[in-house]
């Protein structure tokens, strides 16, 4: 079982993108009963919400449903219970930190990491560009599913 948590600061539109993206590849693939994924936020600011409109709409555009979502907060009993704790950018890896502590697993990456440009994800809220942000996103899985040893779930 490999137990995937995305992190972004909101948890509205960049880590539900992640979450949502990554389990209908996994659903797709007949994986299902062998990943566990969730989404959190390091902040608590939009807690409870749903995902966020124009995120619902991009992955809706690809046949994906972003159902059942409700905004939360990452807890220290999350990174005890998960295998990765993946961050869209650099400052939520400062804000987990503050969270969490030292990273003394070893358990938190950076979602670009896992490609040949690391970098941050770009982030919608500020750039309102999701297309943007869906590929950065699908690229960043592609390389995640091939380092977990599940190279059926990438498209390349
Ligand atoms: P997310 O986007 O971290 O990708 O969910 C944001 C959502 C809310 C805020 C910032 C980014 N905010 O400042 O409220």
């Amino acid at each position: 079982m490999q137990k995937i948590l995305f992190v972004c600061l909101g948890n509205i539109c960049r880590s539900p993108m992640a979450k949502f993206i990554l389990q209908d590849r996994v659903n797709k693939a007949g994986l299902a009963d062998k990943f566990e994924i969730d989404s959190a936020a390091t902040s608590s600011y939009e807690v409870g919400e749903d995902i966020y409109p124009p995120a619902r709409e991009k992955l809706k555009e690809h046949s994906i449903s972003s159902n059942g979502h409700s905004a939360r907060q990452i807890t220290k009993a999350d990174y005890a219970y998960y295998d990765r704790i993946i961050a869209m950018d650099n400052s939520n890896l400062k804000n987990l930190e503050k969270l969490l502590g030292k990273d003394k697993d070893n358990k938190i990456s950076l979602l670009l990491d896992y490609t040949d440009e690391p970098r941050d994800v770009l982030d919608p809220w500020h750039t309102r560009d999701f297309e943007a942000t869906w590929k950065d996103v699908n690229n960043g899985l592609d390389g995640l599913v091939r380092d977990l040893g599940y190279d059926e779930l990438s498209r390349s």
